[in-house]
């Protein structure tokens, strides 16, 4: 126990303290650099954080449903079935109850998707609570761990004939779809302002991977974002497009104000960015003009 806890506790204290700082000089196996930076007292301002959905806020009517064991996870699904193609949508520290995020669910699936968003979270999302800070919250959220829930519902969803499966991850669950790129699980992947994911991950991914980041993104600023296009560059097996999206802070895809006309813009243009890229990897040539 001590070691796993002694990792845990420095992964929370770099998390909470907006401390990402990646290793410039990524030799594998270290992974980053733990900055010296104090506990966070501060978390409001976590950029992460900023922004926090509202729950109780209605979508203008979703289009799914919650199903309670989906591969073992309860998700929020939508979109039909027999298109043969599915898409899962993998949540920020806030969880697959965001009415932002199902909103965008059900416009993915409108692309001809069946679009799955389970709750990775396990009922547990972070809700502001001062008695639970962050640092405590996100060790019992291993997003790792997460990438494993995961494999489960692929495999379902593969049993139930979707003939390829895409991973789109904003923050946190960034992170989460990056570890499943690693492996043969999916077909492509989509990462909006990810957190927690290092130059040295885009070493080993291996299906084609969509960036999106935002300017003002102090969680993966643009220069390092940069830095994760020049290891892909490198890493020739994989196909992979970066775009920095201008005045967008961290969380702009899917935490946007909805009062800003520009914060929606932006938010929508990542969301069809997500799509174009799917729609490269998971549809058949020559089935854009049938649709
Ligand atoms: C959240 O949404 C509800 C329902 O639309 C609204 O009444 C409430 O004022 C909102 N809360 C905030 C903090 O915006
Ligand atoms: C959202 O945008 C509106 C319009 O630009 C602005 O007045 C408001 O302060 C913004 N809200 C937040 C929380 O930034």
């Amino acid at each position: 126990m001590p070691l796993l806890r002694c990792l845990l506790v420095v992964l929370a204290v770099v998390v909470a303290s907006a401390g990402l700082a990646l290793a410039e000089e990524n030799t594998g196996g270290a992974g980053w650099q733990v900055s010296p930076s104090p506990a966070p007292s501060t978390e409001k301002h976590h950029p992460c954080l900023d922004n926090s959905p509202n729950m109780t806020e209605k979508t203008g009517g979703e289009a799914g449903e919650v199903v309670h064991d989906y591969g073992g996870l309860e998700c929020y699904v939508t979109g039909s079935r027999r298109s043969g193609r599915a898409i899962i949508l993998v949540s920020d520290y806030y969880g697959f109850r965001a009415p932002k995020l199902r909103q965008i669910a059900d416009k993915v699936a409108d692309s001809g998707y069946y679009v799955v968003v389970p709750d990775l979270l396990y009922g547990d999302p972070y809700t502001d609570d001062p008695a639970r800070p962050f640092w405590v919250w996100i060790m019992a959220h291993s997003p790792d761990e997460a990438a494993e829930k995961t494999k489960p519902l692929i495999a379902a969803l593969k049993k139930e004939g979707m003939s390829s499966v895409g991973i789109g991850g904003y923050c946190w669950g960034g992170k989460v779809a990056v570890e499943l790129s690693k492996t043969e699980e999916t077909q492509a992947v989509v990462i909006s302002h990810p957190s927690l994911v290092t130059v040295h991950d885009m070493k080993e991914v291996k299906r084609p991977i969509e960036i999106l980041g935002g300017e003002r993104d102090t969680i993966t600023p643009p220069l390092v974002v940069h830095q994760f296009e020049h290891a892909l560059d490198q890493n020739n097996r994989v196909d992979h497009f970066v775009k920095i999206f201008p005045k967008a802070p961290h969380a702009f895809a899917c935490r946007y104000n909805a009062s800003d006309s520009f914060a929606v813009k932006t938010a929508e243009e990542a969301r069809a960015d997500m799509v174009q890229w799917f729609d490269g990897y998971l549809k058949q040539p020559g089935e854009f003009q049938l649709q």
